[in-house]
C-alpha cells in the first residue's frame, strides 16, 4: 500500500505519515528532508543556493541515508530547501529515488508537496492536510523555541508565508492538492484526532479495494 501525504509546512503532515507507518507497519521517506539535504549540502560548501549548477550538483550526489538530523531542521536550511526545490532539474535528480522507495514491496508512506500529483499519482491513499498559516506558525514557533532556537512569532510566520507562496507559485511541481486526495484540516484538530480519520479512510479504501 502507497501512502501519499501533500500539505504545506508544517501542517502535521510529518507527524502524521510517521504514525500511520507506524501503525500500518510501512517504511516513510520525508521527501522533504531530501530537499533540505540538497540545500544544507550547498550551505557547507559555502555554496548559494539560487545557483543552478550548484544545486543539481548536490542533488544528483545526495544519498537518503544521508538525510536524518538537526541541522537540517533550521530556518536557514529550510529556506534554501524551499529555493533549490523550485529547479526542475533538482526535482528530476532526486525523482527516482522516491519512486523507488514508494515501490518497494509492502509500499511505503512518503510525504512532501508533490507526492500525490507527481512522485505517486498511482498512490492507494491520497491525504492532503493542511491548518491556516497563523496555527501552523504557532506550532513551528513552539517546536523550534523547544529545540533552543531563539525566533519570534512573527519571524516564523512571516517565512512560513514566503515558504508557502513560493512552494505554491513555482513552475514545476507546485503544492497542490491532488483531485482524488482527501482534505484534512488540522487547524482546529489534535493530532489524535486527525490520524483517527487518515486511518477511517484508509480502512475504507482497503475494504473498497477487497469489494472490487
Ligand atoms: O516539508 P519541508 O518543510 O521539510 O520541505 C522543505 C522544502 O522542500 C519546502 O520548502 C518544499 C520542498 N519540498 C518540495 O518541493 N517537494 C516535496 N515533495 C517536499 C518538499
Amino acid at each position: 500500500m502507497i501512502i501519499a501525504i501533500d500539505g504545506p509546512a508544517a501542517s502535521g503532515k510529518g507527524t502524521m505519515a510517521r504514525m500511520l507507518a507506524d501503525h500500518y507497519d510501512l517504511a516513510h521517506l520525508d521527501t522533504g528532508a531530501l530537499y533540505r539535504g540538497v540545500a544544507w549540502q550547498v550551505l557547507q560548501q559555502g555554496g548559494d543556493p539560487a545557483d543552478a549548477e550548484t544545486a543539481l550538483n548536490a542533488a544528483q550526489n545526495l544519498s537518503i541515508s544521508g538525510i536524518s538530523g538537526p541541522e537540517l531542521r533550521t530556518p536557514e536550511v529550510a529556506a534554501a530547501a524551499s529555493i533549490v526545490a523550485a529547479m526542475e532539474p533538482v526535482r528530476a535528480a532526486i525523482l527516482q529515488v522516491q519512486r523507488d522507495f514508494a515501490h518497494q514491496p509492502k509500499g511505503a508512506v512518503l510525504d512532501g508537496r508533490d507526492i500525490g500529483t507527481v512522485v505517486c499519482p498511482e498512490a492507494d491513499v491520497k491525504l492532503f492536510i493542511t491548518a491556516s498559516v497563523e496555527e501552523r506558525a504557532r506550532r513551528r514557533h513552539a517546536e523550534l523555541v523547544a529545540g533552543g532556537k531563539d525566533v519570534t512569532f512573527e519571524g516564523v510566520l512571516a517565512d512560513l508565508q514566503e515558504r508557502d507562496a513560493r512552494d505554491s507559485s513555482r513552475a514545476v511541481s507546485p503544492l497542490t492538492q491532488a483531485e482524488d486526495a482527501h482534505l484534512l484540516d488540522t487547524t482546529k484538530l489534535s493530532i489524535e484526532a486527525a490520524f483517527k480519520r487518515a486511518c477511517d479512510l484508509i480502512e475504507t479504501h482497503s475494504q473498497e479495494g477487497v469489494r472490487h
